[in-house]
């Protein structure tokens, strides 16, 4: 497990460059097993949970390289497999491989699917649009001799339900129609790489048409992460500094800047380029919501910068109960109350600490939290932060920041990639 050390009170100042989204690049990398073919993914972000990603492709025989910034995957000739339960647990996007095999080998034996544990993530709706296009469950495997088109009707909008039938619809005879999609930007990314990959797909205001289509390799860029830039961006006044995300304007970081520039903060844009600078000068108020609403994703992090200041109220509308992050959050000093859809965040007076990342983005918050304290701070398990923060210690060191990144997992075991329900298959 890896620890970062902070010793925080610097005023962070200077320019961040995102990497690729992670949320987008995830997606992409299991559609490939669905696109039979080279496919070209620029600008994947080199993180924890694409890494996991790629291992998982390579146990169904995908050949995976990096060439400089390209990473080229071959999915001409795969095997049905099942990877292990210790890979897949390891990040949610191992659940596309639902809509991947299905598209591609007609089956999937479903596994525990991991990712953050902030509260119980259901794939219900996974399933329904599975079945919907003709795929049958039983004794945990999903099965569809042959998909077929149909019209989906979401009740609620979910990225992850949005994408796997997408890759689904691609392989269903006929039409397939999805109506109360998620329109997240990664949403949007998603669909670009699969139409360079030979899906037929019409977008609308809330709905996607898709046509069955013979995939073959794609080639996409990956856009660059939203959430990565807003966290680096609340820094700027969380230490009294001014921190710029270079590109952030195309981000449709909007929904997350209002609530800042309507407490005080200064948003500052200069062509593509976004600056925030100066202090909250009363509570912040948020409420998280599907895109273009407030992403969930920025919710733990902007709890430090209401403690910080003038408190703030949150109001959590995609998940129930994220707030668990706020226990670890008290270690620091942070002062709050919750209920399962609501958090209170106190003005309190934010002091180094020692505490462990709960989660990915619950983890960032804590280290927002170190680097405003005074005095030197701890935080273990920091590999959850690294799963989606790439270069964290390099790009906060290029804002000034003291943080030091110590490895202590060198002696700890590599994971297997093994296992088949029909023949046992080591990779
Ligand atoms: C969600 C976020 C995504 C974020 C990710 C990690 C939204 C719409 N999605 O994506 O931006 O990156 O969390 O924090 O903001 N649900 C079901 N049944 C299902 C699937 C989902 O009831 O089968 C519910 C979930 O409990 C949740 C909501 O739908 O309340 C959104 O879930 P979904 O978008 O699928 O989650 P992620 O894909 O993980």
């Amino acid at each position: 497990m890896k620890e970062i050390i902070i010793s925080g009170g610097k005023s962070l100042s200077g320019r961040i460059e995102p990497s690729g989204s992670k949320n987008a690049a995830l997606p992409i990398i299991f559609a490939t097993i669905a696109a039979p073919g080279i496919s070209y993914i620029s600008n994947v972000s080199d993180i924890g949970d694409t890494a996991v990603a790629v291992k998982i492709l390579e146990c169904f025989g995908a050949k995976v390289k990096r060439v400089g910034n390209i990473t080229e995957i071959n999915t001409e000739n795969l095997e049905y497999v099942l990877p292990s339960r210790e890979l897949t647990r390891k990040i949610r996007a191992s659940s596309y491989l639902i809509g991947a095999c299905l598209a591609r080998f007609g089956k999937f034996h479903l596994s525990e699917f991991g990712g953050c544990s902030f509260c119980n993530r259901p794939i219900d709706m996974h399933l329904y649009a599975a079945e919907k296009l003709g795929a049958e469950y039983n004794r945990g495997e999903i099965s569809a001799k042959k998909l077929v088109g149909a019209k989906i009707d979401f009740e609620k909008q979910s990225v992850g339900a949005t994408i796997n039938s997408l890759i689904m619809a691609t392989a269903a005879e006929g039409e397939t129609v999805l109506f109360g999609v998620a329109k997240e930007p990664h949403v949007r990314a998603f669909v670009e790489f699969l139409v360079s990959a030979g899906a037929d797909i019409t977008e609308n205001e809330d709905s996607f048409i898709v046509k069955k289509s013979n995939l073959h390799g794609g080639s996409v860029k990956v856009i660059p992460d939203m959430i990565e830039a807003g966290t680096y961006l609340l820094l700027g006044p969380m230490t009294e500094g001014s921190v710029t995300v270079t590109g952030a304007a195309a981000l449709e970081l909007e929904s997350f800047l209002e609530p800042l520039s309507l407490s005080g903060v200064s948003v500052s844009y200069d062509g593509e380029d976004i600056t925030l600078s100066g202090t909250p000068k009363r509570p912040i108020s948020i409420k998280t919501a599907p895109h273009p609403g407030y992403p969930t994703d920025l919710q733990p992090q902007i709890a430090p910068l209401m403690a910080k200041y003038f408190g703030g109220r949150i109001e959590e509308c995609v998940w129930q109960n994220r707030f668990s992050y706020l226990d670890s959050l008290m270690c620091f000093g942070v002062m709050s109350e919750r209920n399962t859809e609501r958090a209170l965040i106190r003005p309190s007076i934010i002091h180094s600490s020692t505490a462990a990342a709960p989660d990915l983005r619950g983890g960032a918050a804590l280290a927002i939290c170190a680097l405003a304290a005074r005095g030197e701070s701890k935080i273990k398990n920091a590999d959850m932060i690294l799963r989606g923060y790439s270069d964290f210690e390099s790009k906060l060191k290029s804002l000034g920041a003291n943080i030091k990144l110590y490895d202590n997992s060198a002696n700890e075991e590599s994971t297997a990639c093994l296992n088949n329900p029909n023949k046992t298959k080591e990779v």
